[in-house]
């Protein structure tokens, strides 16, 4: 969406608003009940606590943290939704972030069997099967091979599992924060195929982790061999533990799932070995009772990240909305926002870079007097896939599903400027 002239004039106003009259020229209950929660001696015409002391020198904090006032910027957890802690999921805090890398220690976190703490010292990668011969690879020996880095998101299948029957979770932490998006560095999965030599017959490849769920799930070898990494860091650093470390499979744009992590085993075969991660759960029962299979690939979603249930409107004025997109077949080509529902729609601006298999940043900006808002935002990727209604998504797939839910979300913004999560028929 072009930012039009009028939005334009009144964010001129509103920022002129705010450095003559502060909270008050905002109009906001929210801003203004931030204001004046803090401390007042620390505001203008005053000289700030945090000028009149030194600081901390170097080395107090050898390793970074975010500002003590960000606390409340972490993984969140819904304790009735998993029976243990160790087999459970917590989510990204989607509404206080922007851009679209997903800090380390924001990515969500999905664990079987709990976090494994291995020492790399101790960690093998073993490669056999349709093999030329076995490898039994140290984290010396990856470092050996050439590296690739690619940002690409990772999606659980079960993001959004919660609102196949209905809107159910107030915050798009809860309904979206299944994904990250992370630059992974990493050896092709290809190199490593090749360094052991596939036999004539090997069509897929068996993924094994080394936590207590041992989480198993079958490849096919031409995905193998076009884009998966085995992947050793993310931004840079090495994995933390909750995402693999030492090593972890990358799958782009396929569900989370196959992205097995503290990999020790790739085996080699001519067929799938139906383990339970690929016939009892990660397929799709439809409506005449038969169930969809080996449903590898994360379609195209988005979700308006603000506002939302947890960040809602602060102030009457010029509002930016903006969110995240993104798709298992390629690129988001681009992105529509509608303020009425769906009803009507209107491009909104991608901001920073468009990858494949990555999410996307995008921003809507309008002019919010305090009228009731159905906000919406659908992705169209450069297939040309729409992303659908939830509504045209049960009329194919039904209710029964828990899996590759990728339907238009809807948030309702009240005149107080609080945000809920709802659906429009
Ligand atoms: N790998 C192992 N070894 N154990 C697991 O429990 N969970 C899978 C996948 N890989 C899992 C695993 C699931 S269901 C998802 S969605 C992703 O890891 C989550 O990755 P993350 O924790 O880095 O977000
Ligand atoms: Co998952």
């Amino acid at each position: 969406m072009n930012e039009d002239a009028s939005a334009r004039l009144s964010r001129r106003r509103l920022l002129t608003g705010a450095v003559g009259l502060g909270a008050a020229g905002l109009g906001g209950a929210a801003m203004a009940g931030r204001a004046l929660a803090g401390n007042a001696d620390n505001l203008p015409p005053h000289v700030p606590e945090w000028t009149r002391t030194l600081g901390d020198g170097v080395g107090v904090r050898a390793y970074g943290q975010p500002s003590k006032f960000e606390k409340h910027v972490v993984r969140r957890d819904v304790q009735w939704l998993t029976a243990s802690r160790e087999s459970s999921v917590s989510f990204t805090p989607l509404h206080e972030l922007d851009g679209i890398i997903t800090p380390n220690g924001l990515c969500f976190e999905r664990h079987h069997g709990g976090i494994a703490e291995i020492d790399p010292q101790d960690h093998r990668l073993i490669v056999h099967g349709l093999t030329d011969k076995a490898l039994m690879l140290t984290l010396a020996d990856l470092k050996r091979f050439p590296r690739v880095n690619r940002i690409h998101f990772l999606e659980c299948a079960a993001n959004s599992g919660m609102e196949w029957r209905g809107a159910q979770l107030n915050g798009c932490q809860y309904t979206h924060g299944m994904v990250h998006c992370v630059q992974y560095t990493g050896v092709p999965l290809k190199l490593i195929l090749e360094e052991a030599g596939l036999k004539p017959n090997a069509k897929w490849i068996l993924a094994e982790g080394a936590d207590a769920s041992a989480m198993t799930r079958s490849l096919p070898l031409a995905k193998a061999l076009d884009d998966c990494l085995v992947a050793t860091r993310m931004n840079g650093e090495m994995l933390r533990p909750e995402q693999g470390y030492p090593v972890r499979l990358v799958v782009p744009g396929w569900e989370g799932n196959m992205w097995v992590k503290w990999l020790r085993r790739l085996e080699v075969g001519d067929q799938p070995w139906q383990v339970r991660e690929e016939t009892s759960k990660y397929t799709d029962l439809l409506p005449d009772g038969r169930a969809r299979r080996f449903t590898f690939v994360m379609d195209a979603k988005s979700v308006i990240t603000s506002p939302s249930p947890q960040a809602p409107v602060a102030a009457k004025g010029f509002l930016v909305i903006s969110g995240l997109a993104w798709s298992g077949r390629g690129t988001v080509r681009r992105v529509d926002v509608s303020l009425d529902g769906g009803r009507n729609w209107r491009e909104a601006k991608i901001d920073g870079p468009v990858l494949d298999k990555a999410c996307v940043r995008f921003y809507a900006e309008t002019e919010w007097n305090g009228e009731e808002l159905l906000l919406q935002s659908r992705a169209i990727d450069d297939t040309g896939y729409v992303q659908p209604t939830k509504d045209d998504l049960r009329k194919i797939r039904g209710t029964n599903s828990i899996y590759h839910n990728n339907g238009i979300q809807t948030w309702r913004v009240a005149p107080s400027g609080e945000v809920e999560n709802v659906e429009v028929g």
